[in-house]
């Protein structure tokens, strides 16, 4: 039997368009401290990616740059893993075991699958469909025991969670873990800067909707500058944010840029108004931000050590999930190699 992980960590980003606020907020500042102490793999899902078209070339670099930004933003490639999905084959295979685990009642209770197919869901791909089976798979494929995301992701765990159960239930096996998510208080979930109720996406047309990784600091500041707000100074209490959802996403980026809470930033700005907030926001978005811009765009100069980076921890991850691969296989009856 493989062996039983108690702290290896995976996670994943599509490489679908440039990595934003809202991600490294969300995710990737976790993914780097979580390194103190976890076993970490971290994936460029360039699989979940081509789940709706994505321009081949355009793939391609969005996959260096994503690598850029991940090495950047802090994610040691040599004591972490750090490796794009399609190099693996071990995602492939175990999803389509997964999709067969899986019931289609689960697949149609998924949140995100109805917003991103829109009302012309006959036209979406299946694979758009299945995603949450291949993403059960990437981290199942490493026995990964713990899973941080923003809160958009919370959905597509419990149904990874649901998948190992079955499967461990159906084969009478004891052999994958049941993940917890690791979910961040501050800054789980990033709204866009243009309307309060709508996540920060890679995908909003409005590009003032996102500050990206890449921004320098003028277009921070801009953005910050133009973000949409209200009329009212800023409350002293996180009560006071209760229908005010473009404050409360403005003292949520402070907090967790600051690493600290809305009840701190509102003690530090509760009476004054959105400009004075906004330009101390844009100062500390700067200063936290630039410094990851700049080497990332040091790095994605370098293909060729982007490439290595990637096979190299492909390489990696391969062998972790080989044995785990043999193992499903077997439970299965699938005739293995004798
Ligand atoms: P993706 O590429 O949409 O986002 C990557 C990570 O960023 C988080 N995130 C946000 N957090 C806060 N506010 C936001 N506005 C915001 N937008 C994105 C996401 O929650 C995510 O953690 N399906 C996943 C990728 C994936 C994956 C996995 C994740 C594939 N396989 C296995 C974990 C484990 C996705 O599309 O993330």
């Amino acid at each position: 039997m493989s062996s039983q992980p108690t702290n290896r960590v995976f996670s994943g980003v599509q490489p679908s368009g440039q990595l934003h606020l809202g991600n490294y907020l969300g995710a990737i500042r976790n993914w780097v401290a979580l390194q103190d102490g976890y076993e970490c793999i971290y994936c460029l899902v360039d699989m979940h990616a081509i789940t709706v078209w994505q321009e081949p070339a355009a793939l391609k670099k969005a996959t260096f740059e994503g690598a850029a930004a991940l090495i950047a933003a802090g994610i040691d490639p040599e004591t972490s893993i750090l490796f794009n999905q399609s190099q693996v084959a071990a995602h492939a295979e175990l999803a389509w075991i997964f999709s067969c685990v899986a019931r289609i009642g689960w697949m149609d209770r998924m949140t995100q699958f109805k917003d991103k197919a829109g009302k012309n869901k006959q036209r979406a791909s299946v694979g758009l469909y299945t995603y949450p089976a291949l993403m059960a798979a990437d981290i199942l494929a490493y026995k990964a025991t713990h899973v941080p995301v923003g809160e958009d992701q919370k959905q597509h765990l419990e149904l990874t969670r649901d998948i190992a159960e079955k499967f461990n239930h159906d084969y009478d096996a004891d052999i994958f873990p049941i993940t917890e998510p690791l979910i961040q208080e501050e800054g789980a979930r990033i709204m866009s800067l243009r309307d309060g109720t709508a996540k920060m996406s890679k995908s909003d047309p409005s590009d003032l909707s996102r500050i990206n990784l890449t921004d320098d600091a003028d277009t921070i500041a801009r953005k910050i500058r133009k973000a949409r707000t209200d009329a009212e100074d800023l409350p002293s209490e996180p009560a006071g944010l209760e229908g005010r959802a473009e404050a409360r996403n403005l003292v949520d980026i402070m907090a967790a840029l600051n690493g600290t809470s809305q009840e701190v930033v509102l003690r530090d700005f509760g009476g004054k108004g959105f400009a004075d907030f906004k330009q101390s926001l844009s100062d500390v978005a700067v200063a936290k931000l630039s410094p990851i811009t700049e080497k990332m765009a040091a790095l994605a100069e370098d293909e060729t050590y982007l490439q290595t980076v990637l096979d190299n921890g492909a390489e990696r991850a391969a062998a972790i999930a080989a044995p785990v691969i043999a193992e499903v296989k077997a439970l299965t009856g699938f005739v293995t190699p004798g």
